[in-house]
């Protein structure tokens, strides 16, 4: 069954209940996410002589503006079905705002535990905004996963990190939409990977689409990391990950198991992306289609040209790329690698001609 014809959008639990571990008595807790644009990038393309039908799934327009939102609105549901009363997850800013977006949702209490100083201003705010009870903590993600771990055994606290399989299976319906959107499987489905859960989760939708005849064949899987915190590409704990990309600031991913085994059984690929790539294919892609994600995304754009020009990616493949978040979410990032002050001028007309004619 698709769901292409859904009118007015339910959001993605109402979209997919026969695919979701939901019954007729489960609290749905929605802000009508999912049913995310799937956006052909042809100025991109020929910008970078890319002989592809590219496609970036937008999911920088869900609520909360990141992809956690399919996840989150499915742990906060069975949440609220089992009757915990507070909601926490450790975050490198994206989950965090989901989390305390879905929590006040819900009417229950939040807290997120960060890595102080290392969250985009725009993911901070909104858990403030949304009324988190913020824990910073002087360490890095990994670090307070390992907290959120120990603190899961508490009968009123649920953890609503991608350890928790319910968000897994919320994050799979992006495959259903990308499939219902084409009618097909991509060839190549190209992701930013940092604790893994989402390469897993779309592996998880296509497999399923595909065992129940949705689809006809499967896409392959890449995943793209940070240079400085790629565990998965390098095979090896990274005691202290660093990249400008703070989303995905990783060292120790929590599924990277099924990473892997997306990337193993889909025949796929994972590599890495420096710091410098990511920033170039931020502002390329701003500056070619109009589309502002943060920088985390772009691994994943830097990932296929750098796989096309390897020759692993075959002329003319159909290929899909999540843009996980919106470039609102980090906009320090953003205004300090655009070197160009704003002119300023009196409020005159001649002055400012004067400024476009150069
Ligand atoms: N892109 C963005 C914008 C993210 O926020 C994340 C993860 C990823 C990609 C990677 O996804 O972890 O499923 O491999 N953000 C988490 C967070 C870790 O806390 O917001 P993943």
């Amino acid at each position: 069954m698709t769901n292409m014809k859904l009118s007015p959008w339910p959001g993605v639990i109402r979209a997919y209940a026969d695919r979701l571990p939901v019954t007729q008595h489960t609290p749905i807790v929605t802000l009508l996410e999912g049913n995310t644009p799937l956006i052909p990038l042809s100025n991109f393309c020929k910008r970078h002589r890319l002989d592809l039908e590219l496609y970036v799934k937008y999911e920088a327009l869900n609520p909360t503006a990141s992809f956690k939102d399919r996840g989150m609105t499915l742990a906060v549901s069975k949440a609220v079905e089992r009757g915990a009363q507070i909601l926490v997850c450790a975050s490198t800013g994206n989950t965090s705002a989901s989390a305390a977006a879905y929590a006040a949702r819900a009417g229950i209490r939040s807290v997120v535990i960060i890595p102080y100083g290392k969250i985009a201003l725009g993911k901070l705010a909104q858990a403030l905004i949304y009324g988190a009870q913020i824990i910073a903590i002087e360490g890095n993600f990994d670090d307070a996963l390992h907290i959120v771990q120990a603190l899961g055994s508490q009968p009123t606290i649920e953890v609503v990190n991608s350890i928790n399989p319910v968000r897994i299976e919320g994050q799979k319906t992006a495959a259903f939409e990308i499939c219902d959107h084409l009618g097909r499987a991509p060839d190549v489905h190209a992701l930013p990977v940092g604790n893994a859960g989402n390469i897993t989760a779309y592996w998880k939708g296509y497999q399923e689409y595909h065992r129940d005849n949705v689809i006809r064949t499967l896409p392959r899987m890449f995943g793209f990391q940070a240079a400085g915190a790629a565990p998965i590409v390098e095979d090896r704990i990274i005691e202290h990950p660093e990249t400008i990309a703070t989303a995905i600031r990783i060292g120790n991913p929590a599924s990277w198991q099924g990473a892997k085994r997306a990337i193993k059984e889909s025949h796929g690929h994972i590599d890495k992306i420096t710091d410098a790539e990511i920033l170039e294919n931020q502002k390329a892609l701003a500056q070619s289609e109009g589309l502002f994600v943060e920088p985390a995304c772009a691994v994943a754009l830097a990932g296929i040209r750098k796989a096309f020009s390897q020759g692993l990616i075959p002329s003319g493949a159909l290929v899909v790329a999540t843009m996980t978040g919106h470039g609102l979410k980090d906009p320090q990032t953003a205004i300090e690698q655009i070197d160009i002050q704003p002119h300023v001028c009196p409020p005159d007309v001649q002055a400012v001609l004067k400024l476009i004619n150069g």
